[in-house]
């Protein structure tokens, strides 16, 4: 049993990138399971910001092996710029990158099916990030995705072309003028070409089969520990659907993701922040529309690290929380941000209290005392005020399950254990 699993327990951004590269000196291997660039992974060390998005978080740790596991799907373009601006850092992961060989590929016309798809759904539409995700995951389920092995292949641009020309006849059919669509300031064909030439230098790095490594390395005794992208609200079966990505956020996404036995999952961390956040559409019951929500938004810095996008924010919803301790048997949480309600007079926590619309529950919400102090700079538990120790155990109690460390700021030092 020595897989440890980090989980964001709402609808992403809950602070998971800090927490897994606070973890990893503790482990062997790092690995993700899940999503693609849809994530935006923030670390905050020596005054210094990187945001990852496709590669693990323990990357900072250069005795450590990260995985990419068979569950995520990589766009070349994003995975290899990523790489370039860690290099520029004097990081070079090279030898402590491993990359699945049933990773599927994001494809220059997923990203283009994406913005096409969003735009038909009109005012129904998910708010994705617009990667490339949901069409690439598509293709994996229908069997005709192009998993990254097959760049080694010397007919790789046959697989290209099939799969592209099937949706572009498509698009064709819809009327789409595909040159018209621009992929990040880029035309179709200026993308592409810069899409291969990622490819190329994906070539540079390890593709293997990780789940024999995995295997191994259990056999070996070695410490594993799983980062989750995304959170469980935005989970393909157990999210808010048809307003959720397209993975198994939640735990069983680990397993499938990764190719490894739930006998071997020890504890699951439960990543939560204080309050909630939510970036794109969808049903959000202890949404606040007023100047707190304003409040959480500028002093939690809510935008998005992927888009930029403003993130909708509001109390914590204690109902949707125990929903995704109980899908995912979390056995402790770590609390998130509380630096960000540092200010308030008081704090609400939402429970529902009828769910017979389960789309649309209905919510009480149960108000607490501020503590207005600085929590910043705080170093020990105790140190901590009353009314925030109070905000603790009322969480604790009601969820019934420990609160093991609190987080006060976004640096690696800004987090004490209880
Ligand atoms: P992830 O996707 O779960 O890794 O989270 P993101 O990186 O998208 O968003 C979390 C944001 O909160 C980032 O900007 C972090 O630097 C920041 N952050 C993490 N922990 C804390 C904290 O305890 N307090 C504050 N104020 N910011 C934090
Ligand atoms: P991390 O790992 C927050 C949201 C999008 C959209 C929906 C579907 O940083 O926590 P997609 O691009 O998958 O088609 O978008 O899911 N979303 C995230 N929200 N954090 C994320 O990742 C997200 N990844 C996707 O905003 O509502
Ligand atoms: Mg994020």
């Amino acid at each position: 049993m020595s897989v440890d699993v980090i989980l964001g327990l709402q609808w992403g951004d809950e602070g998971k990138g800090k927490i897994v590269d606070i973890f990893s000196s503790d482990y062997d291997i790092i690995c993700r399971f899940q999503g693609g660039p849809n994530a935006g992974h923030t670390i905050i060390f020596d005054n210094k910001k990187y945001i990852l998005h496709t590669i693990p978080s323990g990357i900072f740790h250069n005795d450590k092996l990260n995985i990419i596991g068979n569950g995520v799907v990589i766009d070349p373009v994003t995975f290899i710029s990523e790489i370039n601006e860690l290099n520029n850092s004097n990081i070079n992961i090279k030898n402590n990158l491993l990359i699945s060989t049933s990773a599927h590929l994001i494809l220059p016309i997923h990203r283009i099916l994406d913005f096409v798809y969003e735009n038909q759904k009109g005012d129904k539409s998910i708010g994705s990030t617009l990667r490339g995700i949901g069409p690439a995951y598509t293709d994996k389920i229908a069997r005709r995705g192009l998993q990254l092995g097959l760049i080694l292949k010397k007919d790789f641009n046959e697989y290209y072309k099939e799969l592209t020309n099937f949706h572009l006849d498509y698009l064709n059919y819809l009327g789409v003028d595909i040159h018209k669509v621009k992929i990040e300031n880029l035309t179709f064909k200026e993308y592409e070409t810069k899409w291969f030439e990622a490819i190329e230098s994906i070539k540079e790095y390890k593709i293997s089969r990780t789940e024999y490594v995995l295997h191994e390395a259990l056999k070996e005794g070695k410490k594993i520990l799983a980062e989750g992208a995304q959170g469980s609200l935005l989970d393909i079966d157990h999210g808010s659907y048809p307003y959720v990505t397209s993975s198994n956020t939640t735990i069983g996404g680990v397993c499938t993701g990764l190719g490894i036995s739930h006998n071997n999952i020890n504890k699951v961390f439960g990543i939560v922040k204080s309050y909630c956040t939510r970036v794109g559409n969808g049903p959000f019951p202890t949404e606040l529309n007023d100047d707190v929500s304003r409040e959480l938004q500028t002093r939690g810095n809510e935008f998005g690290s992927t888009t930029g996008r403003a993130r909708r924010c509001g109390w914590l919803d204690l109902s949707l929380l125990k929903r995704a301790i109980d899908i995912n048997g979390v056995t402790e949480l770590i609390l998130m941000k509380v630096d960000v309600l540092d200010s308030l007079e008081y704090i609400c926590v939402g429970e529902h209290i009828d769910n017979s619309d389960p789309y649309h529950p209905l919510v009480e919400l149960i108000s607490l005392p501020g503590w207005q102090k600085d929590t910043t700079k705080i170093k020990n538990y105790n140190d901590l005020p009353d009314e925030l120790k109070n905000y603790i155990s009322f969480i604790e109690n009601k969820l019934n399950i420990p609160i093991t460390m609190i987080s006060v700021g976004p640096s690696r030092e800004q987090i004490l254990k209880k």
